[in-house]
């Protein structure tokens, strides 16, 4: 169960703080978010610390497949409905803008990160939903991308009906984050890692404390740990957590599907393809969405496996060479939180609920987060992305949902399985991986209790069990 992005990629070590440490600004998390939003305050003339738990782009990111696209599966049409026709045109712009981003990021900075433009899809097999993604198409096209209504695609198999947008991008995200986090340490910027924050109090400055005792003083904090790590706003009442597995397999060049492709049916399935050393492509897959704690991971695995083997042409049978999950954060009403982390607030900043879509979303984050610390001018699409912003009607009955789930589980606790050390979850053990996950905010433990994944930051309580 390793990342091929990460098994790819060589990083330097960037060792924790030998003690205290004072900073103009500290972005917590060192995945696309954050270093996206510490290199532009760099250049702003900002002195910057990035504290990351585990390592650089090894966390979401470095487990994320790869696809920086503005095509989020069905979004448009709920948007354009939901907050109107400027809502969904803002969105578009600010993805495109993160697509155009990126490509100028890598040719400044020489990062080769097997950037590749290729269309991007959003199908269906089901005939009955045909509509659905008929209107997504207009509604995505209205919003202002090159997106056209079709039913045949680059797949080796039929589908019912497809969006297809033009001039997307995949990309190797760990090579485009290291080449990111060495540009922003050549300028000035100081990278920590195995640097867990613990705390964060926000008095006449921000002070941060860390696994060990030692505390950073800053001007302001950016948050970009998926669930914020502090909660002060509800925020985290307003977001949930799911977990897709990812297989892959080299096939000859003339196999893989071109383009980028997803469906919301069979539980998930997105495909896309990668370039492979020895000539052939890797072709990626993810699917098999859970909450985290569910287990069966390998039943879920085999599944993933026969359906790639089924369906696409020359994916092996059996295990696949390359397994790995994804763990994404979803906001109640669809769009990310990108700005102050909750009304009073003027110095500590999150980015969060990336909805599966963190690639394009996190280069969307950073300039819009050194904005909001620098007061410098601001996208048009700050507004749609504030974290402040009052959930339209019908998601309050989804937030009221979550935290039932949330109420389920912590009720579940009192028992004798181990719980949470975030706010007292049952925690779901992985046979699989070894691992226990909670189900609640995502946070994920080694079997010895190890923390290996937040907003938990103490380890598990050491007990015996039945
Ligand atoms: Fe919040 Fe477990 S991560 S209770």
């Amino acid at each position: 169960m390793g990342s091929y992005w990460i098994d790819t990629t060589d990083a330097p070590v960037r060792p924790p703080p030998e003690g205290d440490l004072r900073a103009d600004v500290v972005v917590v998390g060192a995945g696309i978010a954050g270093l996206c939003a510490a290199r532009e305050l760099v250049r702003a003339g900002r002195e910057v610390v990035v504290l990351e738990a585990g390592r650089v782009a090894a966390g979401a990111s470095g487990h994320a497949t790869g696809k920086l696209t503005s095509l989020h599966g069905l979004r448009y049409a709920r948007l354009a409905h939901e907050r109107g026709p400027e809502a969904a045109e803002l969105y578009a712009r600010s993805q495109e803008e993160a697509l155009r981003r990126t490509v100028l990021l890598c040719g400044e900075l020489g990062i080769d990160a097997e950037l590749e433009r290729v269309p991007a899809f959003t199908y269906v097999m089901d005939g009955e939903r045909a509509p659905e993604v008929f209107l997504e198409a207009e509604a995505a096209r209205a919003a202002g991308l090159d997106a056209r209504y079709v039913t045949v695609t680059g797949l080796p198999y039929p589908v019912a009906a497809a969006v297809r947008v033009e001039d997307q991008l995949q990309f190797h995200p760990r090579r485009f984050l290291l080449g990111l986090a060495e540009d922003l340490v050549a300028r000035g910027g100081v990278v920590h890692e195995g640097t867990r924050v613990t705390g964060l109090r926000e008095l006449a400055e921000c002070r941060l404390t860390l696994a060990g005792g030692a505390v950073v003083h800053a001007s302001d904090v950016v948050l970009a740990t998926q669930f914020p790590l502090v909660c002060h706003s509800g925020l985290m009442a307003r977001l949930t957590v799911r977990r897709e597995l990812v297989v892959a397999a080299p096939v000859a060049a003339g196999d893989a599907p071109e383009g980028m492709y997803f469906t919301e049916e069979d539980g998930v399935r997105s495909v896309r393809s990668a370039p492979y050393p020895d000539g052939r492509r890797l072709v990626i897959v993810t699917g098999e969405a859970v909450t985290p704690g569910a287990g069966g991971t390998g039943q879920r695995l085999a599944r993933l496996e026969a359906w790639a083997h089924r369906h696409l042409a020359g994916f092996p049978g059996g295990p696949a060479p390359y397994r790995w999950a994804a763990q994404d954060v979803y906001s109640a009403d669809h769009l990310p939180y990108i700005g102050h982390e909750h009304p009073d607030t003027q110095h500590v900043f999150v980015a969060t609920g990336f909805g599966g879509w963190g690639m394009s979303n996190g280069v969307v984050a950073g300039p819009l987060l050194a904005a909001h610390v620098t007061g410098g001018p601001r996208p048009p699409w700050t507004e749609l992305y504030d974290p402040r912003r009052l959930l339209p009607l019908r998601e309050i009955g989804e937030v009221a949902r979550s935290q039932a789930t949330v109420a389920r589980h912590y009720m579940a606790g009192f028992g004798p399985p181990p719980r949470c050390t975030h706010m007292g979850c049952e925690l779901g053990f992985d046979e699989s991986e070894q691992i226990w996950e909670c189900p609640c905010h995502g946070s994920r433990f080694a079997a010895d209790g190890t923390v290996l994944h937040g907003p938990a930051t103490a380890p598990l309580e050491r007990k015996d069990l039945p």
